[in-house]
């Protein structure tokens, strides 16, 4: 890379839409002229999942806005961009066609490149633009509606070590809260409720820890969940606030376990590959929680592998990893065209069939 690179990123494959502009200069860490994020919350909380059809319509009323505001926030016009990147998939298709027309729209009446990304390359480069990890690291991506463990060689290269086969650890966290009556967003509820009890109350499955391999699974934990609460209402006439303590304790503390383990064959696996610096990444909603945080920086400190847990608001869907992403990716001499196509379903590594998780926020790869 030679010249700075200001690259306009779009990102709307699920309930945020989101546009940012960044400025990728060789051998310096990014930096994010805006990022500007419009979540849709309020207007799916109603059906207890995001709707696809709303979830779009709201895309293709706020991408415009959203781009103009990055842009002003960035003191910048076309004029001074050099590409602009956006999410072609994997995510909800509607969502998706809307970012991809609106950066075509872009591409074709200011003569900007193209550059398709997608999303989960959008997370998994995050730590490059936080923080400028080298090639090759190892990236957990744990959210409502992903979880992937990946070795990352390249901007357009990765190995994908293992997924959920079933729910993400978001939506396991989001499912309890909403057995136990606590309140939306669930995983920082229960991580507050769980911070109250004992871990050791209840014993909760650790899925799949007795199969090989790094693929995880959480649907069976959320009904062991419901089981044990029932179980507990018949005993003790209702939920008393120590049990509801308890059992978030109990469920967190299989989740960590899991996800420590499965990190630990995915680091005994990459660790011999890595070369002298090895560097382990977390990012995804679910990475803000402590407990899971603290399991994860444990065992990078007893491989000596490099801890990086990039800030929330960028393990979060963002428009600025898309932009990352791109510049990336355009250094790497990628161009798209009007033929560009958006794809509900992405695999990152391209030589392992697609996960069949599916999370409540969309099919992803
Ligand atoms: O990455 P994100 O904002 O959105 C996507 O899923 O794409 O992640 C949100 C998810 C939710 O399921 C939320 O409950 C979970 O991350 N989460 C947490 C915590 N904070 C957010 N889970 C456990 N502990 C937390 N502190
Ligand atoms: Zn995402």
């Amino acid at each position: 890379m030679i010249e700075p690179l200001t690259i306009l990123g779009l990102e709307s494959s699920c309930d945020d839409t989101a546009a940012a502009v960044v400025r990728v200069s060789p051998n310096e860490t990014a930096h994010i002229l805006s990022s500007v994020v419009y979540g849709q919350e309020g207007l799916h909380s109603a059906f207890g999942g995001v709707v696809p059809e709303i979830a779009a319509r709201a895309h293709a009323e706020k991408l415009d806005l959203c781009v103009k505001q990055a842009l002003i926030e960035a003191d910048c016009s076309f004029g001074s961009l050099d590409a602009v990147a956006v999410t072609a998939g994997p995510g909800l298709i509607g969502g998706v066609m809307s970012g991809v027309m609106c950066a075509k729209g872009i591409s074709a009446g200011t003569g900007l490149p193209l550059i398709a990304v997608n999303h989960l390359a959008g997370h998994a480069l995050t730590p490059r633009l936080t923080d400028n990890v080298a090639y090759p690291y190892l990236m957990l991506l744990v959210s409502g509606g992903h979880c992937q463990i990946l070795i990352v060689h390249g901007c357009d290269s990765f190995t994908r070590l293992g997924g959920t086969i079933d729910d993400a650890p978001g939506e396991a966290f989001d499912k309890t809260a909403r057995l136990l009556g606590l309140p939306r967003p669930g995983g920082p509820a229960v991580e507050r409720e769980a911070d109250l009890g004992n871990p050791a109350s209840y014993k909760f499955p650790r899925p799949l820890l007795d199969r090989e391999g790094c693929d995880m699974s959480f649907s069976g934990l959320k009904t062991a969940l419901l089981r044990t609460r029932d179980q507990v209402i018949k005993e003790n006439g209702g939920l008393k606030p120590l049990d509801r303590a308890n059992l978030c304790a109990g469920f967190q503390t299989a989740i960590t376990d899991v996800l420590v383990e499965k990190t630990r064959r995915a680091l005994d696996i990459y660790l011999p590959t890595a070369g002298r610096n090895p560097g382990f990444a977390v990012a995804g909603g679910v990475a803000a929680n402590k407990t899971i945080r603290a399991g994860l920086e444990t065992i990078c400190k007893e491989t000596g592998t490099a801890f990086f847990a990039p800030p929330i608001a960028l393990c979060t869907d963002n428009a600025a990893m898309i932009a990352f992403a791109g510049a990336e990716l355009f250094v790497a001499g990628q161009r798209n065209d009007m033929t560009l196509a958006a794809r509900p379903r992405w695999p990152l590594d391209r030589s392992r069939p697609a996960l069949l998780g599916s999370g409540k926020k969309g099919a992803k790869a």
